[in-house]
């Protein structure tokens, strides 16, 4: 990103500091904000000043530094820092901090503030790879953005413990180009998926053979919830159509979820919803047939052999190819264990997909289950782009951005 001089000019900007030893790239990213022409109040948790100097911020910021609520001769008025400021922007943002705001604590100036902020809040999160991947961690950040907050990805590489990993914070240059992008720019690069609408369909298929049973599938639903996640903070407004996972759900305004059950629902769920889409990603793991006939009653055990008649289900990703409309873009995966490449290229066509998103369970990292995936995306018109295996947020990440890059930059 070329940092322009004056770029956030006027801007003002409440920097909130957290126990993190990323906090040592706060004094830099207080620095550029203020080169790019920004207004800084730096806030700083107790254990923030642990890591960087109060004073060293207080001269780069030409303001002071805010720790407390109250000294003997003061009480900061933390309603007012919130509407103080255009936006507040926490970075680093520690585990302990963020486990704070996900559940309303305000032991100290930085959380009254957060608490009582009437600007948008954007966080960047910084800890090491094992703190960021626990499920306690992960739900805590799902609960930030069900309050609107905005997250900025973590990085990979080296991480303070020595190890290699996710879980650095953004460099500051991307910080403030995210913040640009995000907040600031008025013209259409601005938050390019803002007011598109996007179904995503996401999850297994259950489909019942009689009360008690049903033919399903290993699809945990984690790459479609991760996709419909990254698309709601670029501004989209996601219609999920979500089949049964175990993943807990927490409410975020710009995704509207419809939970089904069967193909057929979810095949019915989609063809409502098309028609007024931008966009569709189908994540799904779709059962391709179902029982004929399911029982009323539950299937006793009788005899040596039972023989189920199944009926192919009706294919959801190539109906929308059938209906798609000029200015629609339409995304497909492929899971395959063999011949994957031209598979996924004969989806391309026979699903008049605009891309497809081959994931192979050959390659460790992949697929159902897991935490982590690698991709290669495939172009109608021949390009290719590969990743490597990273989290599965992560890959929506790359997903995301590149549909921007080729329909909406
Ligand atoms: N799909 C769908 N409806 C179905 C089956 C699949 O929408 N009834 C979608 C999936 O969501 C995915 C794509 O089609 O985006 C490819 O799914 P996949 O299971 O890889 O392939 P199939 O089309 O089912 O073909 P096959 O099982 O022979 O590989």
């Amino acid at each position: 990103m070329v940092l322009l001089k004056g770029m956030l000019k006027g801007k003002k900007i409440l920097l909130g500091i957290t126990g993190s030893i990323a906090a040592y790239k706060s004094v830099y990213l207080v620095r550029l904000l203020v080169k790019a022409g920004a207004e800084v109040k730096v806030i700083m948790t107790p254990s923030g000043k642990d890591f960087v100097s109060p004073l060293t911020l207080s001269t780069l910021s030409r303001n002071p530094v805010l720790v407390d609520l109250f000294d003997e001769q003061s009480w900061s008025n933390h309603v007012m820092l919130g509407r103080w400021a255009d936006i507040m922007l926490i970075a680093p943002l520690s585990c302990n901090t963020l486990a704070k705001m996900a559940n309303g604590n305000c032991d100290n100036l930085l959380l009254a503030v957060y608490l009582s902020a009437t600007c948008p809040v954007v966080v960047a999160p910084a800890m090491d790879e094992d703190m960021w991947l626990h499920s306690a961690t992960k739900s805590n950040i799902e609960k930030l953005v069900s309050f609107g907050n905005t997250v900025i990805p973590v990085e990979k590489g080296d991480l303070a413990s020595g190890l290699h990993g996710e879980g650095r914070m953004s460099e500051p240059e991307n910080i403030i180009e995210f913040i640009n992008t995000n907040f600031f720019l008025t013209t259409p690069q601005k938050r390019p998926l803002k007011n598109k609408k996007v179904l995503v369909t996401a999850g297994p298929t259950y489909e019942p053979l009689d009360p008690v049973r049903f033919i399903g599938n290993h699809s945990s639903g984690k790459m479609g919830l991760a996709i419909a996640n990254e698309l709601s903070m670029h501004g989209a407004d996601v219609t999920l159509v979500l089949g049964p996972t175990q993943i807990p759900i927490t409410n975020n305004n710009n995704i509207h979820l419809i939970n089904v059950t069967t193909a057929e629902e979810m095949y019915n769920a989609c063809m409502e919803h098309y028609k007024k889409s931008d966009l569709a990603i189908m994540a799904a793991a779709v059962a391709d047939y179902t029982p004929l006939k399911k029982e009323e009653k539950k299937i006793k055990k009788k005899d040596k052999s039972l023989n189920i008649e199944l009926v192919k289900t009706k294919d959801i990703l190539k109906t929308l190819g059938e209906k798609k409309k000029k200015g629609q873009v339409l995304v497909g995966f492929a899971l395959e264990t063999f011949n994957e490449e031209q598979f996924a290229k004969e989806k391309l066509q026979t699903k008049n997909a605009d891309l497809i998103i081959l994931n192979s369970l050959n390659d460790k990292g992949a697929g159902f289950g897991v935490d982590t995936n690698k991709i290669t995306i495939f172009e109608k018109n021949g390009e290719e782009f590969k990743f490597e295996t990273q989290s599965k947020d992560l890959v929506a990440k790359d997903i995301v951005d590149t549909i921007i890059k080729l329909y909406y930059a």
